[in-house]
């Protein structure tokens, strides 16, 4: 190409492209194949190659997204309180609280988001944990947790997940929940303290830097809070890093059919809602696939309100680092 054409630029490696954004402080990078190839024969013996052979070229994008200065304080301050209070923002079914918009957000109106439990058997599973539940589905009702495997709940909150997984994969198993609300993990050590739970431990950390080493955990799952993290791709890098060869991923999280107004999802105090740092469900996937993770599968899906002409849907999904990676 360079000698037919007099291609001064022969391209760019996918790689390059991302750490051009990373560099310039871009999060949620993504590169991909548009889908169309741009095709050249080329003719002549230039020395190179076979003659005749087709070159095809790929049409690329590439997306990346401005940190929003702030997001991540807001969000633990807000998280910070509903610990402290142990209240529920919009009432109480199953025997659970309720994660929902806050009553103080009129932008959020309107939109309903809860987990989906069936009771929970508060005699096996702490009450204040029960009380606490603020995610958006029921990642250890799919994952198929199996006795003596390492599970790791990204975002663990007042640790209802953990506590269920620790139940489904017994004391030859361990459960670590990671959490940044200082708060929040109180109220979870406090809760496994009380009713004796040896095989679930609370650690401080960001879902962006996980305090685990590479490798260490059959199961990662998590349950709305990556749609609280500002780099999702880099969430997903992490839970990769963690995750043995054959692991698995277990999310349940919100996505959003489009964008909010930028001056919606560039204003941190919005951020704690789970809804104004959801991303489309595409995006996620690929960030995912981008991850390494093979065939993201959405196992289960609910639509749960409208705002700004978006649509808020909450999905549980699984995904699995393969069993050997290139
Ligand atoms: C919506 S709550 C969900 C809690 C829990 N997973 C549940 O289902 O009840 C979000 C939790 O994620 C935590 N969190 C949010 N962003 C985080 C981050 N970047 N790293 C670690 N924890 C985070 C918050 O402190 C909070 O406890």
């Amino acid at each position: 190409m360079k000698a037919e054409m007099a291609d001064e630029w022969l391209g760019f490696e996918r790689r390059q492209v991302l750490d051009w954004f990373e560099q310039a402080g871009l999060v949620n990078r993504l590169v991909d194949c548009t889908g169309e190839d741009c095709c050249a024969t080329h003719a002549g013996d230039t020395g190179a190659d076979e003659p005749n052979e087709q070159a095809r070229i790929s049409v690329f994008a590439a997306v990346g997204t401005k940190r929003v200065n702030g997001a991540r304080e807001h969000v633990q301050e807000q998280y910070a309180a509903r610990a402290r209070t142990g209240a529920a923002c919009c009432g109480s079914g199953s025997g659970v609280n309720i994660c929902c918009a806050s009553p103080d957000n009129p932008d959020s109106e309107g939109v309903n988001i809860q987990p989906d439990y069936a009771a929970i058997d508060t005699t096996v599973i702490p009450e204040e944990a029960a009380g606490m539940a603020l995610g958006c589905g029921n990642p250890t009702a799919l994952a198929l947790l199996q006795p003596g495997e390492v599970v790791v709940d990204i975002g663990s909150g007042g640790g209802l997940d953990c506590f269920l997984a620790s139940r489904q994969v017994g004391e030859k198993g361990k459960v670590i929940g990671v959490d940044m609300t200082p708060v929040m993990l109180g109220r979870a050590r406090q809760a496994a303290r009380r009713m004796g739970i040896a095989n679930v431990e609370f650690r401080k950390g960001t879902a962006e830097a996980l305090p685990l080493p590479d490798g260490s955990a059959d199961v990662v799952m998590s349950n709305c809070v990556i749609n609280l993290c500002e780099d999702k791709g880099q969430v997903f890098n992490e839970a990769f890093r963690v995750l043995k060869p054959g692991g698995r991923l277990e999310i349940s999280d919100i996505v959003a059919s489009g964008s909010f107004p930028g001056e919606v999802s560039a204003d941190p105090s919005r951020w704690g809602d789970c809804i104004f740092g959801a991303i489309p469900e595409g995006e996620y996937l690929a960030l995912l696939r981008q991850a390494g993770f093979s065939d993201p599968q959405v196992q289960k899906r609910a639509h749960s309100g409208d705002v700004f002409d978006v649509a808020i849907s909450s999905l549980t999904l699984t995904a699995a680092k393969p069993s050997t990676t290139a």
